[in-house]
């Protein structure tokens, strides 16, 4: 066979998450794991099309979706450094469930996907997502959903915060190692800025340490609510919880 060259996906940014990627599952997994089964599980087991998580990430909605559902599941994930993380997960995977899921690599509109899921998922993302991105997100989500799906979106916060806050991630033993991290979130003009601090600690103290920032943009539940109704969507009654908003595509 030739060798043929493939452009990578137009919109992939090469470092982001390049840090936090080796973080993200050992400071995060458990209260995540948690939290994804108790906001998704539900509409996941009664999928009948197909799953759509938008976000990928390291996997942690598409695992539940393949574990939890027998249908098709589409994992949408422009960045390098989550994706392979998530190709490693699915390649301890029997070859029989593989055989289900679907790696699109770069942004949802790139994909082109049409009608291949009743319910999307989009877990902790859109708050990373600049304004502009997350209006343009919505109708690709419309058109990859069927008439009458389920669309679940983790809100971003509604506001901006008043003063800095620090969130601790809880440390972790890895063999003779601790990994350890903190969130410092302050507001910077229209946007708030999100700094992860990650250390390891061996026993004669810090062997490595990393900072990386994100940006994020808050947005309250009826702003998002407005957009989504340009693309179709209209909202379902309210969750247990209010962090997560529940739309459904009308027909269209
Ligand atoms: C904070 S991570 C969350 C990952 C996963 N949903 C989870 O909760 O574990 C946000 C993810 O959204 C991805 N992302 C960023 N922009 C995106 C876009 N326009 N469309 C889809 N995913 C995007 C990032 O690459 C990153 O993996």
């Amino acid at each position: 066979m030739a060798d043929v060259s493939v452009d990578p996906p137009s919109r992939e940014s090469p470092d982001a998450y390049a840090i936090s990627a080796e973080f993200y599952d050992i400071l995060q997994a458990d209260r995540d794991r948690a939290r994804v089964r108790r906001f998704y599980g539900r509409d996941v087991r009664v999928a009948r099309r197909g799953v759509l998580d938008v976000g990928a990430g390291t996997g942690r909605v598409t695992l539940m979706s393949l574990a939890d559902s027998r249908v098709p599941v589409h994992a949408v994930e422009p960045t390098r450094a989550m994706r392979s993380l998530l190709m490693t997960r699915l390649a301890a995977l029997p070859v029989d469930v593989r055989m289900r899921v679907t790696v699109h690599p770069g942004g949802l509109a790139e994909a082109a996907l049409r009608e291949v899921a009743d319910v999307g998922i989009c877990h902790n993302t859109i708050a990373c997502l600049h304004p502009a991105a997350r209006r343009a997100l919505w109708p690709a989500v419309a058109d990859a959903l069927v008439a009458g799906g389920v669309f679940l979106v983790q809100l971003p916060p509604d506001r901006l915060p008043p003063h800095e806050a620090t969130h601790v991630l809880p440390a972790q033993q890895v063999g003779g190692h601790e990994y350890g991290g903190r969130m410092v979130m302050s507001a910077d003009a229209d946007r708030i800025r999100t700094r992860f601090d990650y250390w390891v600690r061996g026993e004669c103290g810090v062997l490595r340490e990393y900072t990386e920032t994100f940006w994020m943009w808050p947005a309250s539940r009826a702003e998002v609510i407005g957009e989504l109704a340009g693309s179709g969507f209209v909202p379902l009654p309210e969750r247990a919880d209010p962090a997560v908003l529940a739309v459904g595509l009308g027909r269209r």
